[in-house]
């Protein structure tokens, strides 16, 4: 509800040297994070959460691995120092397609792919035959906090169906494609009852393949907690059922089996904050609304999801003010511009101090798909991101100019 600092740094010094909207990444909390997978033979970095290459980089130095998605995460993976190849492979491009330009350079590259479409093994086959390959399979269920965050069952465009597994098997066999292991990420938010179904269909999917699998991918989706009283996974208990799946292949297959999780949210979600400075206040009927300088432009999880974020004052004496229930939102030409909303887009709002104009609003744990969803909406152009690296702050990216955001057009 009141915050002063982040990481030991206070932040109105953050916003004095880099203005407002700001992005700001604890890096201990990454640490704290990472350090509670070391069961994990292989932790890879879903990228995707929070791609900035400081980010990035710290994670490879405290020895996870990643995962890329694209061209650009490729790219991305390689600046912060991760070699394109490797065993076990330091990155993995996961996807359901490959684009023409990207085909090309996992082939050039020798970039290990994991294959969630049919075509792709066909494809990737005719390109690179002889090389190994992962297949994301869809277990014909999912999970997930939301709709559009669910990624297993049959809406999901994610993933080998399960009953393709076979066709995809002969696939990799005609052009010589070894498949290596099995993945299966189905969803965001997995909690520990529905994960023993999971590691089930694992194992079943895993012994079709057969004695060539030698490691089997949890997928990403560890939960992590957004609102006040939720409590955060069992990270034992959930390396516990995957651990015994991993066991039993072993049993079944005569050599080890390597176990791989694929966190994003999990590593930088609360890592984060978005600071932003309230520039008008007011009241329509019996709602009151904090007006910020930070839009769904920076921060489309609640447009998106109505992913609820807790927030909090910075302000002269602001634990001692009395509280009001404000909705809270941003500068776009949009009504549903607004960080309190539910997934139906109905207003909900938080409770927080009594504020003045020019006071700091801060976004809390927007470190997981914040800055990565960020677009150029309105002309808005990206926010700053820094990291507070042993209470030091550092400039990660700096903000977007209005040119730059601009550069690539053309006026004839
Ligand atoms: N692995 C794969 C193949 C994925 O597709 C994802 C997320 C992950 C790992 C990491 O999942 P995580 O551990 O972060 O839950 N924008 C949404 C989340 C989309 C997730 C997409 N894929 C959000 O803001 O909640």
């Amino acid at each position: 509800m009141v915050r002063e600092q982040i990481g030991g740094v206070p932040i109105r010094q953050l916003v004095e040297t880099y203005g407002t909207p700001l992005y700001v990444y604890d890096l201990s909390v990454i640490e704290r994070q990472l350090a509670q997978l070391a069961a994990f033979d292989i932790v890879r970095y879903a990228q995707k959460a929070c791609s900035n290459l400081t980010v990035l980089r710290l994670l490879r130095e405290r020895g996870a691995l990643t995962d890329a998605v694209s061209a650009g995460e490729l790219r991305r993976a390689e600046l912060a120092g991760y070699p394109l190849q490797g065993d076990p492979p330091p990155v993995v491009f996961t996807a359901d397609l490959f684009e023409r330009g990207t085909l090309e350079l996992i082939v050039e590259q020798g970039v290990h792919a994991n294959l969630g479409s049919p075509h792709m093994v066909a494809q990737l086959g005719e390109r690179a035959p002889g090389r190994e390959v992962t297949l994301r399979i869809n277990p014909g269920f999912g999970h997930g906090h939301s709709r559009k965050t669910n990624t297993g069952g049959t809406h999901s465009k994610h993933g080998i169906w399960h009953e393709d597994l076979e066709s995809c098997l002969l696939t990799a066999d005609r052009n010589g494609l070894a498949v290596s292991g099995l993945h299966m990420h189905i969803g965001s938010g997995a909690d520990l009852d529905h994960l023993s179904q999971v590691c089930r269909a694992m194992r079943d999917a895993a012994m079709q393949v057969g004695r060539s699998v030698k490691s089997i991918s949890a997928g990403g989706g560890l939960p992590v907690p957004y609102a006040e009283g939720e409590s955060p996974i069992d990270v034992d208990g959930y390396f516990e059922r995957w651990d015994a799946t991993r066991r039993e292949l072993e049993g079944e297959f005569g050599h080890s089996v390597r176990l791989e999780i694929e966190p994003g949210r999990f590593l930088v979600a609360e890592s984060g904050f978005l600071i932003c400075e309230i520039r008008a206040i007011k009241q329509a009927g019996p709602n009151v609304f904090y007006l910020v300088d930070a839009g769904f432009t920076h921060l489309a999880r609640p447009i998106l999801y109505g992913a609820y974020h807790p927030m909090s004052l910075c302000a002269p004496f602001a634990e001692q003010r009395s509280m009001q229930e404000v909705l809270v939102g941003g500068p776009l030409c949009e009504s549903g511009d607004i960080f309190t909303q539910d997934a139906e887009g109905i207003v909900r709002p938080q409770t927080l101090p009594k504020a003045n104009v020019g006071e700091l609003l801060v976004i809390e744990r927007t470190g997981a798909y914040g800055a990565t969803m960020a677009s150029n909406y309105n002309s808005l152009p990206l926010a700053a991101e820094v990291v507070i690296r042993n209470g030091t702050p550092e400039l990660a990216r700096r903000r977007q100019t209005i040119d730059e955001m601009l550069a690539g057009e053309i006026v004839s």
